[in-house]
C-alpha cells in the first residue's frame, strides 16, 4: 500500500516524549502577567460570602488593604473592583455612580495608597446602583441608550478623579466609549485607559456575580438583551469592536471567556488590539462545583482553562480564580 502522507518519517508524537521537549515547543504561555483579579466591594456589615461562588469574598473597605496586599505579593499586575451597593442607596438612575465619594471611589483611594504597583480598573455601569438592575435608565420599558451614556460618563470622571488607572464601560450602550472619552479628556484625564467590554454577551453565566451584587431580582423577562449581544453573533462582535477602537478604546474585552473563545481569537486576529478575556462568575462556579464535588482536577482544569485562553489570542484574564492562578504558576 503506498504512503500517502509523510508518516512514518514524519511522526509528531516525537517532540511529545519528554517534559522538557514539550516544555521547548510549547506555542503559548501563561505568566503572571496575564491575571487581573475582580473583587466584590461591600459596605460594613453586609453578606461577605457569596454562595454560589466558593471561595470568593465580598471585601469591605476595611479588609481590602489585605487582599491587595495578597494580590501584591502574589505579582498580580491588576484588580478589577465592582461596589456592592446597600439598597438604601439605589435608585432607577443609578445616580449613587456618579457620586464623588461613593463606595468604588473610596475602595479606589485605598488601593492606590496601598501600593502603586497594581493597576486599578472600575467597572462603569449602572447596575450596582440601580433598583431594578439594569445597566442604564429606563425609558419607555427599555434601557435608554443616550440617557444611560450621559450618567455613565459622570461616573467614569469620578472614578478616575478617585485615582482609577483604567475606566471599564460594561454597559453596551452604543457609543459610550466616545463619549467617555471626551469627558476624560474635558476633565483633564486623557491618561486613564479605557479598556471596553467590545463584546459582551447576554449569558445566563453571570449569574453568581448577580447574586454576589445583589442585581438579579428585578430584570424582567427581558433580561438585559436589548443591550448585550446575542450569543449566536461573531460578526456583530468585529463591529461593536470596531466601533470602540474608533471611539478611542485602548483594550477591548470578549465577556464571557470559555464559550465565547472564538470571538477572542476574531477580535485579536482583525485588530491587533489588547484583547483582554473574562472568565465570568458561572464559569468559575462551574469549576469549583465540579471540583469541590471530587469529579474534576480544580488546579488542572483551572490551568488548562487559563492556557486556552492565551491560545485564542487573550492578552490578558480576568479571573475570580487569579490568586490560585497566581500560587500555581509560582511552584
Ligand atoms: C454588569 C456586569 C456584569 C458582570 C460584570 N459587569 C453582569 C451583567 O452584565 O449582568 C459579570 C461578571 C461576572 O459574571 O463575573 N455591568
Amino acid at each position: 500500500m503506498p504512503i500517502t502522507g509523510p508518516y512514518p518519517t514524519t511522526r509528531l508524537r516525537r517532540l511529545r516524549q519528554h517534559e522538557w521537549s514539550r516544555d521547548l515547543v510549547a506555542e503559548h504561555r501563561l505568566s503572571v502577567n496575564d491575571l487581573v483579579w475582580p473583587l466584590f466591594i461591600c459596605e460594613e456589615g453586609m453578606v461577605i460570602e457569596i454562595a454560589s461562588m466558593p471561595g470568593v469574598v465580598r471585601y469591605t473597605l476595611k479588609t481590602l488593604p489585605v487582599a491587595i496586599k495578597q494580590a501584591v505579593d502574589l505579582g498580580i499586575r491588576a484588580v478589577a473592583l465592582f461596589p456592592v451597593i446597600d439598597s438604601k442607596l439605589k435608585c432607577d438612575r443609578g445616580l449613587e455612580g456618579t457620586r464623588p465619594n461613593n463606595l468604588l471611589c473610596q475602595a479606589i483611594q485605598i488601593v492606590k495608597s496601598i501600593s502603586s504597583d497594581i493597576g486599578v480598573i472600575t467597572d462603569v455601569a449602572l447596575d450596582p446602583y440601580t433598583n431594578h438592575g439594569h445597566d442604564g435608565v429606563i425609558l419607555e420599558g427599555d434601557v435608554a441608550n443616550d440617557e444611560t451614556i450621559e450618567i455613565l460618563t459622570q461616573c467614569a470622571v469620578a472614578q478616575a478623579q478617585a485615582g482609577a488607572d483604567v475606566v471599564a464601560p460594561s454597559d453596551m450602550m452604543d457609543g459610550r466609549i466616545g463619549a467617555i472619552r471626551y469627558a476624560l479628556d474635558d476633565a483633564g484625564f486623557q491618561k486613564t485607559m479605557i479598556l471596553s467590554y467590545a463584546a459582551k454577551y447576554a449569558s445566563g453565566f453571570y449569574g453568581p456575580f448577580r447574586e454576589a451584587l445583589g442585581s438579579a431580582s428585578q430584570l424582567g423577562k427581558k433580561g438585559k438583551h436589548t443591550y448585550q449581544m446575542h450569543s449566536a453573533n461573531r460578526n456583530e462582535a468585529l463591529r461593536e469592536g470596531l466601533q470602540d477602537i474608533e471611539e478611542g478604546a485602548d483594550i477591548l474585552m470578549v465577556k464571557p471567556g470559555l464559550p465565547y473563545l472564538d470571538i477572542v481569537y476574531e477580535l485579536k486576529a482583525h485588530f491587533h488590539m489588547p484583547t483582554f478575556v473574562y472568565h465570568v462568575s458561572g464559569e468559575y462556579a462551574m469549576l469549583r462545583a465540579a471540583a469541590d464535588n471530587g469529579w474534576l482536577d480544580y488546579e488542572r482544569t483551572l490551568m488548562e482553562t487559563m492556557l486556552s485562553f492565551k491560545r485564542a489570542g487573550a492578552d490578558a484574564i480576568l479571573t475570580y480564580a487569579a490568586c490560585h492562578v497566581a500560587e500555581q504558576l509560582s511552584k
